[in-house]
């Protein structure tokens, strides 16, 4: 490309679409942070595949057009439509929910300080928490997240930072987000969320007070179930430092993945909206049935967590786990005989996945800690798709039928 070329796209790039600060989220989602004028006439944004770009008068290591410095013109497009959706300064895409997530708890965190951190966390954060920490020299305690009295005797005058779940995994438990808000403020802790579960259609932290909103995006941001990616939103100054982290750790996305990412998060609202109709009705089936021991789903009413979950959220989102009164052996026979849901790990997208969390996503934890945060060897998943809420409720009439 002759260089005045790239002098007009660098330009335009300039001039991305900002927040569109007044419209609602469906069409930030399309709008924001698309290029303007549009590169070349192309209605969607093209990939920028190239590991460096021509020097253009930049100053500072960090400004240097490569992609592991997060900043081509896909990284760019990408960062600024999904501040624009949670109402954030700025945002940062890493390579996947566990290198945000690492990252901005090395940002964060140093070598001397404490953090609290909610008891039943994803466990890949657990385990990073519970494990790796100690290497960095940086404590930790876990706290009972239903239990704000309790958080105050777990300050320490090192306490840096507070770190929950929107919603957690895979009890689909809510806390009491206001409160963690208040105490991180009144004791001057940075707030760290993890909105996976949520998503922005059903809660924005940063709106409700949080100081950094994390995903992994992956899940529902994408939707569709092909790519592995994370990203974190908040104050401009806060996520230039996690930049900064990154740019070091380099668990950076590569062009083509934010292409496909920003081409996935345009239709969250509609999937999402699908999505959480759909599991409170399968919730609902499920909990009716005789078969069934227990169903955890924010939506149910007879839920410990649907009142506060009606009260901050949009809707209670497309994740809902159960156990069966045949425990370990009827999970298993049941997972085999459903037909549409794919036995699988992850979540959030187009597909309806279920799993049973004792041999995926929290393998990693001994019986002893499973037990202790109440996740049983016969707890299944589901994770809820866009398929037909009628099919899927049929299949699992005719599999609980035979188990
Ligand atoms: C709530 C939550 N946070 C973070 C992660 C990690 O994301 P990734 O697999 O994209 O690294 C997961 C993965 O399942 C998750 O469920």
């Amino acid at each position: 490309m002759k260089r005045r070329e790239l002098v007009i796209i660098l330009k335009i790039i300039k001039e991305y679409k900002l927040s569109l600060k007044n419209n609602s989220l469906q069409t930030k989602l399309i709008h924001a942070g698309e290029p303007e004028p549009k590169i070349l006439g192309s209605v969607s944004m093209p990939v920028f595949q190239s590991s460096t770009f021509e020097y253009a008068g930049e100053k500072g290591y960090d400004a240097v057009r490569y992609i592991r410095l997060n900043n081509t013109p896909n990284h760019i497009a990408l960062h600024k439509k999904l501040a624009a959706i949670e109402n954030g300064e700025a945002a940062i895409v890493a390579a996947s929910g566990m290198a945000i997530i690492s990252t901005t708890l090395l940002t964060v965190l140093k070598a001397g300080d404490h953090l609290l951190a909610q008891d039943n966390l994803y466990g890949g954060t657990y385990d990073l928490i519970t494990k790796d920490f100690e290497n960095y020299g940086i404590e930790y305690d876990l706290v009972d997240a239903n239990d704000p009295a309790s958080w105050k005797s777990k300050l320490k005058p090192n306490t840096k930072a507070v770190y929950v779940e929107t919603i957690t995994n895979p009890l689909v438990e809510v806390c009491d987000l206001k409160s963690v808000v208040k105490f991180a403020k009144e004791n001057n802790l940075v707030s760290m969320i993890d909105n996976t579960f949520a998503s922005p259609y059903n809660y924005r932290p940063i709106e409700a007070g949080f100081d950094i909103s994390l995903h992994s995006a992956t899940k529902y941001l994408n939707g569709h179930t092909d790519l592995v990616a994370g990203a974190a939103i908040g104050k401009a100054d806060m996520i230039e430092r996690i930049v900064h982290k990154l740019n070091h750790l380099g668990g950076t996305l590569d062009p083509h993945t934010c292409f496909l990412l920003q081409r996935g998060m345009k239709t969250m609202v509609l999937r999402m909206k699908y999505q959480n109709e759909s599991a409170l009705r399968i919730a609902q089936y499920l909990e009716n049935h005789p078969s069934v021991k227990k169903v955890n789903y924010p939506g149910l009413e007879s839920n410990p967590s649907h009142t506060v979950a009606k009260e901050l959220f949009e809707g209670f989102g497309g994740m809902l786990s159960f156990e069966l009164n045949g425990g370990k052996d009827a999970a298993e026979k049941l997972i085999s005989l459903l037909e549409l849901p794919i036995h699988a790990p992850s979540l959030g997208g187009v597909e309806t996945l279920i799993t049973r969390p004792a041999t995926t996503s929290h393998a990693g934890l001994s019986t002893e800690e499973r037990e202790k945060t109440g996740i049983s060897e016969g707890l299944i998943r589901l994770s809820v798709g866009i398929e037909s809420t009628e099919d899927l409720i049929e299949d699992f009439k005719g599999a609980l039928k035979n188990i």
